[in-house]
């Protein structure tokens, strides 16, 4: 419905003195029509092909917003500033609504042009399918044309000096899929005349086949440790806590199951508190070779420790006597639904429809619980659909305190190593909290002889372009590619992270994907943490693993904790750090990846009385494992 102008003037002018109206309003629909109405009315509106580009409030003087705020006198003007493209030229224009003109109109002349309309995008999409060598393009391909799909691309600037607006045009073949991106019809080059709409160059020159469709597949079934596509074993030992084994995943594609981790668990930690004073030098403690997550696993509570889908097995210790000791509840298995997204995709170049598709992310969790003193640990393995296995450790409880006659932080001496007041005669110790060390023993292999693996670092490597070495030119100066590296022995496969980019691989050489990749798993790391002791403290050579996060090791047997077995009072003569100087072969054989989870605490007030969850942990990822992404379904792409 129009509202003639005069009366339109007339509810503005009534709006303007209402305390509802604010002078930076957004422009309403009545005063769009009313911008419209005035540019088709002006010189302007006889001009072809004219487009509107952008609209908005054109925000009057600050100073007379505050004052209009203030005394609701003088209202300032409303006017909007208008970009129009016409006769291949921009106009930026200031139309004043109160007074019903434009006030301004320049012709832009400056680099660059304003947003592209949804119309031109769309129109220049449709363009190819009607164009006659693009039509033989598709035939030669033996595709069929009405299940082409095109997009438009903007195309960025490359030095040129003169530049039109044009975009260049991919197309994708559909052939019964909905996943259309994932097909793109290759070798084809064509760019439009936005303005003339246009295709003003055409280019085929490859002629690779299209990406075939395939089929993908999950399943859910129960929650158990069978779980979807997962199958693995759960056992709670009295040192390492909850142990993960033999966990393999569903391979839809080739119908089996095929291995993934032999053995994973938390094989060490070690507490060292930062204070050398002769009360406290000595807390350097090893959680897990001198007490035992097993050992002080806790009862597990139903629906704060554990959700109220939660499944428990309980644990079974040996104490001082030799009989057994139950633990009941030692371990709760779970559903957990996020309400994150596993995946997600709108296809909206298929014609006629707007494609929706994608999943909530389910996945289960392995939890247990260790208070071993005054703090607690929660570890959580955490299985995934797509392969992925999340480790996570949450560390709460309560800070060990030292007390100290002060009753504020400005009264503590420079002598003192507490340099943090929390508590009214309470201080804690800033103390470097708890390097986890994760013994992770991965096994990739597919077929029955086929327990090697490797170990590979891929640095990620700036390259500059140069163009006197190609027949192609390209205006691009550089680019980023991967450089992989297989560590031969140990010592090669020692890392400090966080030093250079990298992507850390355990592959099987022996197995390759469909198209030509070694299949791997991923280790994703957290924020790096390094021991900060010197290589000459007790504590850190009964504990050189720290130096190092991530060390791969010759599959022993005997080789299952990092800083020995007998860890207390030990000495530092067993351990990773000594296996691994052997440097033994580790290049297509059985091995084990250890990779540490630090963290360096800091104590604040909030940390009193209990510390609020502080959190860390990895993730291991298919990299690829499977031939295409395993959460879609078969028939799906
Ligand atoms: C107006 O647009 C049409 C295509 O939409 C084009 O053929 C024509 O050349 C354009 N006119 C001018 C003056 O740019
Ligand atoms: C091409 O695709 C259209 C639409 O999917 C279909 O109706 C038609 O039968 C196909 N033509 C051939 C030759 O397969």
């Amino acid at each position: 419905m129009k509202i003639p102008f005069l009366v339109l003037s007339f509810v503005l002018q009534c709006c303007f003195g209402s305390s509802l109206f604010h002078p930076l309003d957004p422009l309403n629909p009545t005063e769009i029509d009313q911008i419209r109405h005035i540019i088709e009315k002006s010189h302007l509106g006889s001009l072809p092909n004219l487009t509107f580009h952008f609209v908005d409030v054109e925000e009057p003087d600050k100073q007379d917003v505050l004052k209009w705020l203030s005394y609701k006198e003088i209202m300032p003007n409303r006017q909007a500033k208008i970009v129009i493209r016409a006769r291949d030229e921009t106009y930026e224009l200031i139309v004043d609504l109160t007074i019903g003109s434009i006030i301004s109109n320049q012709v832009y002349s400056g680099y660059g042009y304003p947003p592209l309309t949804f119309s031109e995008l769309f129109r220049a999409s449709k363009l190819p399918l009607k164009y006659p060598k693009f039509k033989k393009s598709i035939l030669r391909r033996g595709l069929n044309l009405s299940e082409v799909s095109c997009v438009p691309f903007t195309i960025g600037w490359f030095g040129e000096r003169v530049t039109k607006r044009a975009l260049k045009v991919a197309c994708f073949y559909r052939g019964g899929s909905v996943y259309v991106f994932a097909r793109p019809i290759q070798g084809i080059s064509v760019l439009v005349d936005v303005d003339s709409m246009k295709i003003t160059m055409y280019t085929d020159r490859l002629r690779a086949p299209v990406p075939k469709a395939e089929d993908g597949g999950f399943t859910i079934e129960g929650q158990n440790v069978k779980w979807g596509n997962w199958n693995f074993h759960v056992g709670l030992n009295a040192r390492a806590g909850v142990i993960i084994s033999t966990a393999s995943i569903f391979d839809d594609r080739k119908r089996k199951f095929r291995r993934v981790l032999y053995r994973g668990h938390v094989s060490e930690t070690f507490v060292p508190y930062m204070d050398p004073t002769s009360e406290w030098y000595y807390r350097t403690f090893m959680d897990i070779g001198e007490f035992g997550f097993g050992r002080t696993a806790d009862t597990l509570q139903p629906f704060y420790d554990c959700p109220g889908n939660a499944a428990f097995i309980d644990g079974y210790m040996v104490g001082a006597d030799g009989q057994a000791q139950k633990v009941p509840r030692a371990i709760c298995i779970f559903e957990r639904y996020a309400d994150d997204v596993a995946w997600r995709q709108i296809e909206i170049i298929v014609p006629g429809k707007v494609i929706r598709s994608g999943e909530p992310e389910i996945t289960l969790v392995v939890r247990m619980v260790a208070t071993v003193g005054n703090y607690d640990y929660i570890l959580d393995w955490e299985f995934k659909q797509s392969g992925i296995i999340k480790v996570g450790v949450d560390l709460t409880g309560i800070l060990m305190m030292k007390a100290t006659p002060y009753t504020n932080t400005d009264q503590i001496m420079e002598n003192e190593f507490s340099p943090l007041g929390l508590a009214q005669y309470t201080i804690l110790v800033v103390y470097s909290f708890c390097f986890l060390s994760l013994s992770l023993y991965i096994v990739n292999n597919l077929d029955v002889d086929g327990n090697d693996n490797s170990f590979v670092k891929a640095k990620l490597e700036t390259i500059r372009v140069s163009n006197q070495n190609t027949h192609t030119t390209s205006p691009r100066k550089s680019y980023w590619t991967v450089v992989k590296q297989t560590a031969k022995t140990e010592v090669e496969a020692r890392i400090q992270l966080g030093l250079e980019p990298s992507e850390l691989l355990v592959v099987n050489p022996n197995k390759k994907t469909r198209l030509g990749n070694h299949v791997g798993y991923r280790l994703i790391t957290g924020q790096p943490v390094n021991s900060l002791l010197s290589n000459d403290d007790y504590p850190q050579i009964r504990v050189a693993y720290t130096k190092y996060q991530v060390w791969v090791t010759a599959y022993n047997k005997s080789e299952r904790w990092p800083a020995g077995f007998y860890a207390d009072h030990s000495r530092g003569d067993d351990g990773l750090a000594i296996w691994s100087q052997r440097n033994r072969a580790i290049d297509n054989k059985d091995i084990v990846l250890w990779y540490t989870v630090g963290f360096h605490h800091v104590p604040c007030q909030e940390d009193f009385p209990v510390m609020p969850i502080l959190h860390g942990g990895f993730e291991l990822r298919p990299a690829n494992y499977f031939e295409s992404n395993p959460l879609l379904k078969t028939g799906m792409i």
